[in-house]
């Protein structure tokens, strides 16, 4: 039976807040905070596994924080990570478990009875994955490996796969086909051999209609050109292993209902990253992320980083309503990752009911969104530093490069911290074109190296910060409702584009439909 929350704004601390904003935080100025307390970078920075953070532009002080952790103390928090990491049924509407943690907790760790047979199987399934990815990075045969998925299925092994480039052993090419717009497939057809080419269907539920329609129109392509070893270049991810065998794929790796999509990386769906690093850079991406879920289940709440980060995200969208956070990673090869945080964190908290079914009064998941640095800087970063809105954004910078070029990354560091010293400081210009108001929120993540178990780190921090928001929210972030309407409809529409049949549709869609056909 799962710990009962109480939701934020029912908790006394909610008014406490909204009180200090209203007398206080509404006002605050970073650059008087800091000229006012030269312990402020010490007391709002926070090392964590693998991590530091500085939190200290942030439009906080240690009120705002210490009514924070009120907050989430009253909200009951607590209760429900250990629920979380308990195996209870917090995925209430699906009747699930929420277990992505159990995925990285190695063989020895101390679980209740209840999860003693999932940690086994995880440690199995992950055995034999391990043991495939390392027979198949010695094929020579194989020198190009496709994965089809799509969201959960793509986003996070596509984005850990480009990231850790420098670990990825030469010899093989990896793709990524999620889209069910043939050119995208097409486009990676045309560049392979069948008789070279390792296929990946990825799909939890290996029903999705864009992951199908790829692996089928794949798997004739292979067969079109006379091959019949689907058992050699054709795997199965997914919780569906007879869908899969139906489908004709008999080399299958399986994980469980507990697992949701945009948080699949860990388990078999992370088949691509075990290709691309081996199976000693997958352990080590799954150490670093269980040494991330040590600290946010031990580490008290006022040093804990994800809670930190996600009372925070909460301060920010009810309190100042920002409604948009802006993610800038400092590291080219991390050019995937505002996408893969997209989902992560709008798919689990873009609700607009709580976990009983009632509306929310107040604002949800923000949108989330960036760019690379310095690319970003370029872009729209003129919004950031003059537009009328003010957008959090977050920095994530790498002190070490996998680079020799001369000179690169000292610039690129440069950037980093300009811009973030640009955003708080601002600029008075009277003629007000070159006015910076200064005063805009930063969050600044420094890693060492990018390495598997940093990103593992990075990665689970984040998963553990949604949760958080999510948490204080009320709402279930591990549900995805959503996305079914649009797939239902599509359903409908995609014969009546053969037939042109128009009955019963609005007439913007029926307009629309006739000038496509
Ligand atoms: O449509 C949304 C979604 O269900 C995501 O939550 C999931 O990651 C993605 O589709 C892919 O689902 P599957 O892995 O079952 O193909």
């Amino acid at each position: 039976m799962s710990a009962v929350r109480t939701r934020c704004d029912r908790t006394s601390a909610w008014g406490r807040l909204q009180a200090h904003y209203d007398s206080a935080g509404r006002y605050f100025d970073l650059r008087q905070a800091f000229a006012a307390d030269p312990q402020r970078f010490g007391a709002f920075s926070q090392p964590a596994p693998h991590i530091f953070a500085d939190l200290s532009k942030n439009l906080i002080d240690g009120k705002t924080e210490s009514l924070l952790l009120a907050l989430a103390r009253e909200a009951g928090i607590e209760a429900h990570r250990e629920a979380m990491f308990a195996g209870e049924h917090i995925n209430a509407t699906e009747d699930r478990a929420v277990l992505h943690t159990l995925l990285r907790a190695p063989a020895s760790t101390a679980v209740p009875p209840e999860l003693a047979s999932e940690l086994a199987q995880v440690h199995t399934t992950l055995d034999a994955m391990l043991a495939y990815a390392e027979q198949v990075r010695t094929d020579h045969t194989i020198t190009d490996v496709v994965n089809i998925g799509i969201g959960g299925s793509d986003l996070g092994p596509q984005m850990v796969v480009r990231a850790l480039d420098a670990y990825v052993a030469p010899g093989k090419r990896f793709h990524f086909v999620s889209n069910v717009d043939g050119h995208e497939l097409a486009g990676v057809l045309r560049g392979l051999a069948p008789e070279h080419t390792l296929f990946l269907v990825a799909s939890k539920t290996f029903t999705t209609a864009e992951t199908m329609a790829n692996a089928h129109s794949a798997k004739r392509w292979f067969e079109q050109s006379g091959n019949v070893d689907i058992a050699h270049h054709f795997a199965a991810l997914t919780t569906n292993v007879e869908a899969a065998r139906a489908f004709g794929i008999d080399t299958t790796f399986g994980f469980w209902d507990w697992v949701g999509g945009r948080y699949s990386l860990w388990s078999s769906i992370g088949l691509p990253i075990a290709l691309a690093i081996g199976a000693e850079g997958f352990r080590r991406l799954l150490a670093g992320a269980h040494a991330m879920d040590e600290h946010f289940r031990s580490a008290p709440l006022a040093q804990n980083l994800p809670v930190r980060l996600g009372l925070i995200d909460v301060w920010y969208r009810n309190f100042h309503h920002f409604t948009s956070r802006s993610i800038a990673p400092y590291h080219s090869a991390l050019q995937r990752l505002p996408a893969y945080l997209q989902q992560l964190e709008m798919e689990s908290n873009g609700k607009q009911v709580d976990a009983s079914g009632a509306a929310l009064p107040f604002g949800t998941s923000p949108v989330l969104w960036g760019e690379p640095g310095t690319n970003g800087q370029h872009a729209y970063f003129q919004m950031l530093h003059q537009g009328t809105d003010a957008i959090p954004l977050e920095f994530v910078a790498v002190r070490d490069p996998a680079h020799d070029l001369e000179g690169h990354h000292r610039k690129l560091l440069a950037n980093a911290l300009a811009q973030a010293q640009a955003l708080m400081v601002g600029q008075q210009d009277a003629g007000g074109h070159r006015n910076f108001p200064g005063n805009r929120p930063s969050t600044f993540f420094v890693l060492d190296q990018l390495n598997p178990e940093t990103l593992g780190a990075f990665l689970a921090m984040y998963e553990h910060r949604v949760f958080t928001s999510g948490a204080l929210w009320g709402i279930n972030s591990f549900d995805q409702w959503g996305v079914e309407l649009g797939k239902v409809l599509a359903k409908d529409i995609e014969p009546r584009l053969a037939s042109g049949d128009m009955a019963g549709l609005d007439a913007s869609t029926a307009g629309l439909l006739a000038r496509l056909r």
